[in-house]
């Protein structure tokens, strides 16, 4: 059956950064195609929904959400994208679990959805999960309309095959932009408005390219860029943690003074179970010279609890390397078993009630840990980039070098960087106070 094409579309991004990155790509795209981007999904043509595949239920809260689509009313009923990692490791199976889908399409592949759509309309089967390795990037447009801070994906997929996760799977074997491919999108984002970059990749730290350079090559020529005022990366793998990127942090100013290095454990039998090629010791070497480097530096992380036939002291570790620490921020989850990893097939798989009962640990000691952090830098005098507009008249919400969001009252724009005292602290967010230049 041929349906019209679609003149309104919607993107719901889920998961991580990298998948917010494609979202807006995808949105760049279908509007240089003439789409208008609709306000709310209700009101969509087309709706594409940029899955996760990291945890648990994903997939199965893909076909809900599809479900959900189907009966809104929209009529006729929207044609539904599946994007995303659940779109690669599903593939055709999503069609035949949820026939409503017209579209499936892969993380490499997402630049053939005009192509794609124009298939779904004439009623043939648009699928496409392909992995031709960074091919899209060179067929999508130009960047455009930035906020303030804008995401670069500098490098994706992943060869470190840990035992849990199904990134290597479904992002695939790792693979980096290349150097001058990643300066021209890093000026047109700053060229759209863009005071900060954050350089994406699932182990961004082991982006390189042919002539020996690497990461920190790549943030002393971003810092280069007038008009770029902040540097960050994210995510980073102990393994990569080089000593040139660790100087950067030292000698870039425009780096800002944050780290996301995720430990996942502090056991060192859970780590070489996982297959993480860090032990506890190795992991806390690295953090003390990038601590030596940048003194403050906020340090952020990932951990696993209930990882197959973590014990009781095991888990004790964890929280014994989390006090060593003292995180600024973290995310902590609880194992999921990902079907076709090694860790699926583990025996002595944890139970439900152990599992929350030890996440709820976790997260009480880091969330203490957040705050104290917070706290800390209460009374500082501090540069803030403001974001976006605060939910009262006249503020503004913006972040300190440290990642923290701001709420203030200013009139100045959005985009604009201002000089702040920090007057009190939150779990999750700092109340802030601009300071009023003196004229000189
Ligand atoms: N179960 C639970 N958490 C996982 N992560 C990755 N795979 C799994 C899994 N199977 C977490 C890791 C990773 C973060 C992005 O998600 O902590 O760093
Ligand atoms: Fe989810 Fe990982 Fe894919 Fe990102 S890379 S979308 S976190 S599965």
């Amino acid at each position: 059956m041929t349906i019209p094409e679609p003149k309104s579309f919607l993107v719901k991004s889920f998961g991580c950064q990298m998948n917010v990155y494609d979202g807006e790509r995808m949105t760049e795209l279908l509007e240089a195609e003439g789409m208008i981007q609709a306000v709310d999904g209700a009101e969509a043509d087309l709706v594409i929904l940029n899955t996760c595949h990291i945890r648990e239920k994903a997939a199965e809260k893909v076909y809900s959400d599809i479900g959900r689509l189907m009966k809104r009313g929209h009529s006729p009923a929207p044609m539904i994208a599946v994007a995303g990692c659940v779109a690669q490791a599903e593939g055709e199976e999503i069609v035949r679990r949820a026939p409503g889908v017209d579209i499936v399409v892969g993380p490499q592949a997402y630049h053939h959805l005009p192509a794609l759509v124009r298939k779904a309309a004439r009623g043939e089967a648009a699928l496409d999960t392909a992995m031709p390795l960074l091919s899209k990037f060179g067929a999508l447009p130009a960047r455009r309309r930035q906020g303030p801070s804008a995401f670069l994906t500098v490098q994706e997929g992943c060869d470190k095959f840990c035992t849990y996760c199904v990134v290597p799977y479904t992002r695939g074997a790792e693979i980096s932009r290349p150097f001058a491919a990643i300066l021209d999108e890093a000026e047109a984002l700053v060229d759209a408005g863009a005071k900060e970059i954050t350089l994406l990749g699932q182990n961004v730290n082991a982006w390189r390219d042919g002539e020996g350079r690497g990461l920190d090559d790549l943030i002393r020529a971003l810092d280069r860029l007038p008009g770029l005022a902040r540097i960050r990366y994210t995510t980073s793998h102990p393994a990569d943690m080089s000593e040139g990127l660790i100087r950067a942090h030292a000698e870039v100013e425009k780096l800002m003074p944050y780290l996301h290095l995720p430990v996942q454990s502090g056991s060192d039998r859970v780590l070489k179970a996982m297959n993480r090629s860090h032990d506890a010791a190795s992991y806390l070497r690295i953090l003390e010279r990038v601590r030596a480097a940048r003194p403050g530096i906020a340090i952020s992380g990932d951990f696993i609890v209930g990882f197959p036939g973590e014990s009781d002291a095991e888990f004790e570790e964890t929280l014994r390397i989390v006090a060593a620490v003292n995180y600024a921020q973290a995310f902590s989850f609880k194992y999921s078993p990902r079907p076709g990893t090694p860790a699926a097939e583990m025996e002595d798989q944890i139970p439900a009630d152990l599992m929350d009962e030890r996440l709820q640990r976790l997260q009480a000691l880091l969330g203490a840990q957040q705050l104290a952090f917070n706290q800390a830098t209460v009374g500082r005098r501090t540069e803030v980039l403001l974001e976006r507009p605060g939910r009262k008249p006249g503020q503004k919400v913006g972040k300190t070098p440290w990642l923290q969001s701001v709420h203030l009252e200013t009139d100045a724009a959005i985009g604009d960087m201002v000089e702040v005292e920090l007057l009190s602290a939150g779990p999750n967010s700092l109340a802030g106070a601009e300071l009023v230049k003196e004229a000189a």
